[in-house]
């Protein structure tokens, strides 16, 4: 048998043809270092409706990249696509770029009764079942928002008059099964689907989505600031879906919290014995 031998363990990623990062096709400079991450590219454009200098400077696939000034502080959005997957590829790529704060801006679906539509939900941790975030490290590892994130996203739905409290998300790479959503009365539906919701409940899990933890582990594994900032959008105590203004007001607590973040960044920079892993 021949040996086969490999030209390298560590392959250089691809560049896209304008010498961009590949998915993303941005370069150095394009973005500055906080970033709002829907998962819809058509969020972007809500998202920069409070911005002013709006600037669409990519779109390929699922990743639509746009810039913008938000009161003074330049901010990009950049769609991730639906789930772990894509939202790796994304974060990856940003973090190439020297992104070093993401703010996922996206919708969940609430299983407890104190959240209902449109109230906002800002995740400390996840489940990992999003399918993508083991292919980095071990099931055992958390996926946790970064606290400063966090306080500045309580801060910012302080200021603005939002419903909103702290979660912990179940991150499931699946909308329909794996969400306990059967196909019809006769389609598959394994036993372990029917107790989907009441297990999580039990585990006192307060929304379902698809991408945050993924995006959590990753950007923590690369060194960055991550959050959330999800609004409901099914509520699974009632059965009921729908969004009126839940996703405006997830969009400008985002747009604000990293604002307050800048601002700390400028006035009291991380002290290095407490944050030492993050680079920022
Ligand atoms: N996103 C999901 O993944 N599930 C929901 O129920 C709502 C939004």
């Amino acid at each position: 048998m021949p040996e086969i031998t490999c030209a390298s363990n560590r392959a250089i990623a691809p560049t896209a043809s304008n010498q961009g990062v590949y998915h993303l096709q941005l370069k150095q400079g394009d973005v500055p270092g906080y970033v709002l991450l829907p998962g819809a590219p058509e969020r972007t454009r809500v998202i920069a409706e409070n911005w002013t200098d709006v600037r669409e400077i990519a779109s390929y696939r699922e990743f639509k990249t746009v810039t913008g000034v938000y009161e003074g502080l330049k901010l990009a959005a950049t769609s991730t696509g639906i789930g772990g997957a894509s939202s790796e590829i994304c974060i990856h790529e940003l973090r190439t770029l020297g992104v070093h704060t993401c703010i996922r801006v996206g919708t969940t679906g609430c299983i407890v009764p104190e959240f209902d539509l449109n109230d906002l939900i800002i995740p400390v941790a996840c489940v990992r079942k999003d399918g993508t975030s083991i292919a980095y490290i071990e099931p055992e590892f958390p996926a946790f928002a970064d606290t400063r994130v966090v306080m500045a996203l309580m801060q910012a739905c302080e200021k603005l008059g939002f419903r909103y409290g702290l979660g912990l998300s179940y991150t499931v790479g699946s909308f329909y099964i794996g969400q306990g959503r059967p196909l019809d009365e006769n389609g598959y539906w394994p036993s372990f689907a029917e107790k989907i919701i009441p297990d999580l409940q039990q585990a006192r899990v307060t929304n379902i989505e698809m991408e945050t933890a993924a995006q959590y582990v990753v950007g923590y594994l690369h060194g960055m600031r991550m959050g959330a900032v999800l609004s409901v959008i099914a509520n699974r105590v009632l059965d009921r879906w729908g969004d009126d203004g839940g996703e405006e007001k997830a969009c400008l607590a985002a747009c604000e919290a990293m604002k307050i973040l800048e601002k700390q960044d400028r006035e009291r920079p991380c002290n290095p014995a407490i944050c030492a892993k993050v680079k920022v």
